[in-house]
């Protein structure tokens, strides 16, 4: 991440869910009525264009990155039936959660967290889009590799109320101590009952001698974006490491399972790259 720009890979995402969005409704795995606006005309018309090349260069991207926007959708869906009373999206980059279905609708307090020039090109484009930040959305910018969420109290985040935590796409772009530190702050500064979910890399995708294209290339244009693969999971090996940081109720879900989840019908014969994966766990 570079600090002085608004995160290329926050925009690249946000172009891969508009075009999914664009697609017809029985049809698109994910829907984000904003995700275009966020994206910007250069990173969404850039994704147009090389959406079929991308696919071949790294096949199952695109498809892991929307089945992994549905899946997000769902899980924050199935827990507010359960129940919430507070959201934290964690390196929110252009996620339009907090501007859309339940959240904005129920109002629910939310906190994005990201880098101070991501937060402030988001702020930017949600005021373009709606006029206003909404009342309901803190926003608080810290570096995950420097820094604590120790902030996120300053904020008025209450660490009494059950609270879900989402952190899509960030972790491989973080230390080991600072994903370690996450997980810290989150098992020892929330209620019970709350939740994390996350998705991550295998480490093998990293160390392997024949990395996948997509790798290859985020690693070699690294010094343009400030954005490296760096940190990765053992396959087979969340549970316990999730059950060592204190976490309970691990369930993790591998491209097998979610491609069985939403590639069907017209979505069959989508590919979902198999190097990562999406995780949740329970603060006991
Ligand atoms: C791939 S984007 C994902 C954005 C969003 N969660 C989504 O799924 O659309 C990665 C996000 O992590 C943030 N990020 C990466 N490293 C960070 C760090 N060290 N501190 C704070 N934010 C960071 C970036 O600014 C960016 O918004």
């Amino acid at each position: 991440m570079k600090k002085n720009q608004i995160s290329t890979t926050a925009m690249g995402i946000a172009a891969m869910r508009a075009i999914e969005s664009e697609r017809p409704a029985g049809q698109r795995i994910c829907y984000d009525p904003y995700a275009r606006r966020f994206a910007g005309p250069i990173f969404y018309y850039l994704a147009r264009l090389f959406s079929g090349y991308g696919e071949k260069r790294a096949p199952g991207v695109q498809g892991f990155i929307v089945c992994r926007c549905r899946y997000f959708d769902d899980y924050l869906q199935a827990w507010f039936e359960a129940g919430a009373d507070q959201v934290v999206i964690l390196g929110a980059g252009l996620d339009s959660r907090a501007y859309r279905g339940e959240l904005q609708r129920r109002a629910t307090r939310v906190f994005e967290v990201d880098s101070p020039a991501t937060q402030a090109g988001k702020m930017k484009r949600v005021k373009a889009l709606f006029g206003a930040l909404p009342p309901n959305v803190t926003y608080v910018s810290i570096d995950f590799n420097e820094e604590t969420l120790d902030k996120l109290r300053a904020c008025g985040y209450d660490p009494a109320l059950k609270t879900l935590f989402l952190w899509e796409g960030v972790s491989y772009y973080l230390n080991a101590e600072a994903v370690d530190a996450t997980l810290v702050w989150v098992r020892s500064n929330s209620a019970s009952g709350s939740a994390i979910i996350f998705d991550y890399l295998y480490t093998a995708a990293l160390t392997s001698q024949r990395q996948r294209g997509e790798i290859k290339r985020m690693q070699r244009y690294s010094g343009v974006t400030g954005e490296k693969l760096v940190f990765g999971i053992e396959r087979g090996k969340i549970e316990d490491f999730l059950n060592r940081r204190g976490f309970t109720h691990v369930v993790d879900a591998n491209a097998a399972w979610i491609k069985s989840l939403y590639c069907t019908g017209p979505n069959q014969g989508r590919a979902v790259a198999e190097v990562y994966a999406i995780v949740h766990a329970e603060v006991e």
